[in-house]
């Protein structure tokens, strides 16, 4: 397994393994790497020929009282992880080596990310639009691997490349869970065990809702809805936001909706965690 912190190597690498007809998958990610990354990697395992893992704390998908500066990382911890996945390449560039210092062009998605995290976060994603993009120009992939926890990135990056013609498959992997529920997440190491042991009732109450919206249809969106935010209330958790949205366009859903995004991010002391559900419409 290759590590690359140059851009113009990897881009030069990357080229010449199109050139000889390999196909190549991304799989981007901020390291700290855990078992739904390994899944990620897995998957690009299984779809091309060269798999490259992008470890990179993106800078600019973080606003200023955010936590770019204590997030976590573990170079080594991340290495070994690659490697016994099957990972062929690491990229890890410096910030430095990733923007110029005078970087004046971004990407920026204007509907889907008005909403839910985009509200909170109201420059998330234009960071992560950017660098992801940057990132499929340093890599050519042939197909590229996100997970359904971030269920709101996954789509904005689809209708990225749909809207900017990026010749990039884009491969939705599962959300890993722990045993008792916890969706996997880089920050749950900023819990503590009290606040990890409320944070349960994340995915409790969506279990609950996703069961309550197949057995009821649209009509129980508005009132699981508030019983969740009860639920979690009364857990200690703090709400930015549990909101359900249909997939096609993160409009509130409507008669005509055919799936759901039961989407919800919450706070336990300082941790946001972000977690949800996506619920067929018959
Ligand atoms: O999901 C993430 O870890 C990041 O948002 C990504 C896609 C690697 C871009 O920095």
């Amino acid at each position: 397994m290759k590590i690359i912190q140059e851009a113009a190597e990897l881009q030069k690498l990357a080229l010449s393994y199109k050139r000889t007809g390999k196909t190549i998958a991304l799989v981007p990610t901020m390291g700290y790497l855990h078992a739904g990354h390994a899944s990620l990697i897995d998957i690009a395992r299984q779809r091309a020929d060269v798999v490259i893992v992008s470890i990179f704390v993106n800078p600019t998908q973080f606003g200023p009282n955010e936590d770019l500066d204590k997030y976590p990382r573990d170079f080594e911890h991340d290495r070994e992880l690659c490697a016994a996945h099957g990972a062929d390449i690491i990229y890890a560039p410096t910030p430095g080596g990733m923007y110029a210092a005078d970087a004046s062009v971004e990407i920026v998605e204007n509907h889907l990310s008005k909403v839910l995290c985009g509200k909170t976060r109201p420059i998330h994603f234009k960071g992560v639009c950017t660098v992801v993009a940057k990132l499929f120009n340093l890599t050519l992939p042939d197909v590229a691997v996100f997970g359904e926890k971030d269920a709101q990135q996954l789509l904005i990056i689809r209708r990225m490349v749909r809207d900017l013609n990026f010749p990039v498959e884009i491969v939705a992997a599962p959300l890993v869970r722990q045993e008792d529920g916890l969706a996997l997440s880089s920050r749950n190491r900023y819990l503590s065990c009290d606040e990890k042991a409320r944070a349960l009732v994340l995915s409790r109450a969506l279990f609950a809702a996703r069961k309550a919206i197949e057995a009821n249809g649209i009509e129980a969106v508005d009132g699981v809805i508030e019983a969740m935010k009860v639920e979690i209330t009364n857990a200690g958790g703090r709400i930015d936001y549990v909101e359900a949205r249909d997939t096609a366009n993160l409009d509130a859903p409507t008669a005509a909706t055919k799936e759901i995004l039961l989407a919800l991010a919450v706070y336990f002391g300082t941790t946001r965690l972000i977690d949800n559900q996506i619920i067929g419409l018959n």
